[in-house]
């Protein structure tokens, strides 16, 4: 059972006793623990303590430890995947986590390292806005370092809008047959919508040089259960209210980002492909649709037609094609 646990690292010790503890829905005694994990009772003792101290409401009793699966699944912690302690870094509080990434990507971080927090001070939006980012969303970054050219990062900044919306809408299953269901799409450049609203942003920056990826940081933010601004209303939903709509359970925090990053993990590999495209061509909530496209300087207005090998939108106005790298789109009907 603990074979392939690294016995020397405390950290992922703690992982492991986290999910015993949570998943075996009854208590585990110390003793067990002691004997998989080859350490003693007190050792485990002290990180059942070390736990405690981090928010989680361990209960202990003649019988064992034992935690709550959804006392668990609401925090975050270096601990709540395992396997990734030491790339998960996690707070209860930061400015933005585009700031501390940029920070250990510079210190060397890890490729697909991933920096989060409970709130943000300072979150920030795409084209200078902020981020709303009280208690109970999910915001990250993820510090990746793609062997690969500078004019394909905006591949990555697609391949998490997918998995972002691939993540929530498993979260959307119809609760009974022929009821409901919600989908998630895409909308140029990268965010994530249901029903026409938006529940996910990403934003991207990175260093390079021309043909190189140095770093990315690639942020996330998902509307998870945190109340959304009155001046969003009518734009913004989140998960919490489309679970409850559905009548069914919203899977915690925890384990969401858990399933972002196997969903991560797996579409990674196809980051340079024309499958990564056609994936997002399929959940496009853009392609097709009369938009127009505010650049800052000028706003076009066209048809969307398709998105270039280097994440352009491709619109087809009046006067002929024009190919858009960044603004902002208002989307109208499709025609
Ligand atoms: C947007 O749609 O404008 C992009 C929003 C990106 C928000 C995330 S939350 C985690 C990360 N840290 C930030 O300060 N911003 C990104």
């Amino acid at each position: 059972m603990v074979n392939k646990l690294d016995r020397d690292s405390v950290r992922d010790m703690k992982s492991y006793i986290l999910r015993r503890i949570t998943t075996e829905g009854e208590p585990v005694g110390g003793s067990n623990l002691a004997e998989e994990l080859g350490i003693s009772r007190t050792a485990i003792w002290k990180h059942i303590q070390t736990l405690q101290s981090a928010g989680y409401p361990i209960t202990t009793g003649h019988n064992g430890y034992q935690l709550e699966p959804e006392e668990e699944a609401k925090r975050i912690s270096r601990w709540s995947v395992e396997g990734e302690t030491e790339r998960l870094h996690w707070h209860s509080r930061l400015d933005s986590t585009m700031i501390e990434a940029r920070r250990l990507a510079e210190e060397g971080a890890l490729h697909r390292t991933i920096v989060g927090a409970d709130r943000q001070m300072i979150g920030r939006g795409r084209l200078s806005r902020s981020w709303d980012s009280s208690e109970g969303g999910l915001y990250f970054s993820l510090i990746l370092r793609p062997k690969a050219p500078l004019e394909s990062a905006h591949r990555y900044t697609f391949l998490c809008s997918l998995a972002a919306a691939q993540l929530i809408e498993a979260a959307l299953p119809s609760s009974q047959a022929g009821a409901h269901r919600y989908k998630a799409g895409v909308k140029w450049p990268n965010d994530v919508l249901v029903s026409g609203k938006k529940i996910a942003g990403i934003l991207t920056e990175l260093r390079g040089e021309p043909g190189r990826i140095d770093y990315l940081c690639i942020g996330i933010g998902i509307n998870v259960a945190n109340p959304l601004p009155e001046a969003l209303s009518g734009q913004a939903v989140n998960l919490k209210e489309l679970t409850e709509d559905l009548k069914i359970t919203m899977p915690g925090r925890a384990e969401l980002l858990r399933r972002f990053i196997r969903i991560f993990d797996e579409l990674f590999p196809t980051a340079l492909s024309r499958e990564l495209l056609e994936m997002w061509r399929e959940r496009s909530d853009t392609l097709g649709r009369q938009v127009t496209v505010d650049t800052g300087s000028k706003k076009i207005e066209g048809k969307a037609r398709d998105v270039d090998e280097s994440g352009g939108l491709i619109i087809e106005t009046e006067t002929g094609t024009q190919t858009i790298h960044a603004g902002d789109i208002i989307h109208a009907r499709h025609r």
